[in-house]
């Protein structure tokens, strides 16, 4: 296993729509643990294949306290969405950025096993929100599209002098 590469905004890569899977081979099978072990040793909570810059649709996330219960979607589709919830939300490819978000409460999502079978999950709340996210992620969209322009710049302006902090500057 090897730790993947996390692509942080702006990066132009993140706008990337991402293809189906179609091959449920050894190779996906290892890209899937690799994302997994990229998004446990980032103390992370979800990460898109996109994220990592493979561009297919491939999310992995965990919400459990024990960090032991690794949800693995493929080719995922939202069925039904219901309710809305307001969450703050962070991203590995925004480190030390937050900002609460609205989305659904509840979703259904379709989507396939590294295997290829069928699975659909419903989730709510919290991992309602990350699946949300990560599904976001695969079509080239960040959580700050969803901020008015004015707090986009303010958090954005913010993020920038923490990272020329980080490198001393
Ligand atoms: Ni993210």
């Amino acid at each position: 296993m090897s730790l993947l590469p996390i692509l942080e905004f702006p990066d132009p890569r993140l706008r990337t729509r991402a293809e189906p899977v179609t091959a449920f081979d050894a190779e996906l099978r290892q890209f899937v643990a690799d994302m997994l072990e990229t998004m446990y040793a980032a103390n992370g909570v979800g990460l898109a294949a996109t994220q990592v810059n493979v561009h297919r649709r491939v999310l992995v996330a965990d919400m459990s306290d024990d960090r032991q219960q690794p949800l693995v979607l493929i080719n995922a589709q939202i069925l039904e969405k219901e309710g809305t919830q307001v969450y703050q939300e962070g991203c590995l490819s925004f480190p030390g950025l937050y900002a609460d978000v609205t989305r659904a409460l509840q979703v259904k999502v379709k989507a396939q096993d590294v295997e290829g079978n069928e699975v659909v999950v419903e989730a709510e709340g919290p991992l309602a929100v990350c699946i949300q996210h990560e599904l976001d992620h695969l079509d080239g969209k960040v959580f700050v599209d969803y901020l008015s322009s004015l707090k986009r710049t303010l958090l954005l302006k913010r993020l920038d002098k923490q990272r020329k902090q980080a490198a001393g500057a």
